[in-house]
């Protein structure tokens, strides 16, 4: 099957990248071990959980990095073996470059998967702001030299769970700037990113995100990049995906696809099939169609916990065999 690291970054794009983690099933599976550390298939690697906050900060102060450094370590291992190894020389991406690939750091803070410390902590805004800089900073600094970090944030992502803390409600929003701040203090050659999903196509959600880089822009707090999640249903993507993309690129920052899955219901039919290799190409196409697009990575991990009766939304089957799908990004690289 065709590298399509490879093909995107002679495409002129950066990188096409996966989510797996440290201890993940696949991880133990050959077959995506070979997948996954060949870095011609694979240029960017982000971990689904091992650098979140519950996994990074269990408790006030201890910091485990354990999952996390096993994650980059496997990447060193696997991509600095080939000919083609580069260690970075410090310019305006902070990643170690292993073969031209790149380890994202999801993520600095979100709604979910906040150790119980925090979420029950019942903290007032002083003592809250203090604990998510110490936090970013840690976090930030322990990987410094070795990923881009995505400071990701749930930003207009209000189904809050009562029993996580509620970061806008407690901080307001400027648990962003916060966040953003000392992450940029803390690398300055980092790239970071707000990422969220559904503002891939124009509405209320989109809109909010372009106005709230408008105004961090504006306030000169540091941003490089939008990640847009690019969770879809087959045949029910936006019809305005380039356009969004463009949208957002006019205002000063990158952009990326940066969780794309493309889920069914299940059982997959080969109308499902046809018709998700069409909206793969479509997504992939939008993102080459647009300068500062600078990647794709695929996710689809969280689907069959998240989304009953769904599933099959990768380009490859649960063997790592390619499908239409992966067609249709070749067919748009
Ligand atoms: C998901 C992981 O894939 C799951 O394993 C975990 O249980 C919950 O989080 N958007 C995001 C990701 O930004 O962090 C989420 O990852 C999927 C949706």
């Amino acid at each position: 099957s065709t590298n399509l690291n490879d093909v995107a970054k002679s495409a002129g794009k950066l990188y096409f990248g996966t989510e797996t983690d440290a201890g993940t099933p696949e991880m133990s599976d050959s077959q995506f071990v070979a997948l996954a550390s060949n870095s011609a298939m694979f240029g960017q690697i982000t971990p689904g959980n091992s650098f979140k906050w519950d996994s990074t900060e269990p408790s006030q102060g201890q910091f485990s990095f354990t999952l996390a450094d096993e994650l980059a370590a496997f990447a060193e291992k696997e991509w600095s073996n080939s000919s083609r190894y580069e260690r970075l020389l410090r310019h305006h991406f902070l990643h170690r470059i292993f073969n031209n690939v790149y380890i994202l750091g999801h993520n600095c803070v979100w709604y979910n998967q906040l150790p119980s410390w925090v979420s029950s902590g019942g903290f007032d805004s002083a003592t809250l702001t203090q604990i998510l800089q110490d936090h970013v900073t840690t976090v930030v600094s322990h990987f410094t030299g070795q990923i881009q970090l995505g400071c990701s944030q749930r930003t207009f992502q209000r189904r809050w769970n009562a029993a996580f803390i509620r970061l806008p409600d407690t901080l307001g929003q400027s648990y962003i700037d916060i966040a953003l701040q000392a992450a940029r203090a803390a690398d300055p050659n980092a790239k970071l990113y707000i990422n969220d999903y559904n503002i891939e196509g124009s509405g209320a959600k989109a809109s909010a995100m372009l106005s709230l880089v408008q105004d961090l822009k504006s306030r000169n707090i540091p941003l490089d990049g939008i990640g847009l999640q690019g969770h879809f249903i087959v045949g029910e993507l936006p019809s305005d995906l380039q356009s969004t993309l463009e949208a957002f690129t006019a205002l000063g920052v990158e952009v990326a696809y940066t969780e794309v899955d493309i889920r069914m219901t299940l059982p997959e039919t080969d109308a499902l099939l046809e018709q998700q290799q069409k909206d793969y190409q479509t997504v992939v196409a939008a993102c080459m169609a647009v300068e500062n697009c600078v990647g794709v990575t695929t996710w689809a991990s969280w689907i069959p916990t998240t989304f009953s009766g769904q599933g099959d939304a990768l380009p490859w089957d649960e063997n790592f065999q390619t499908k239409p799908a992966y067609d249709g990004i070749v067919a748009a690289l």
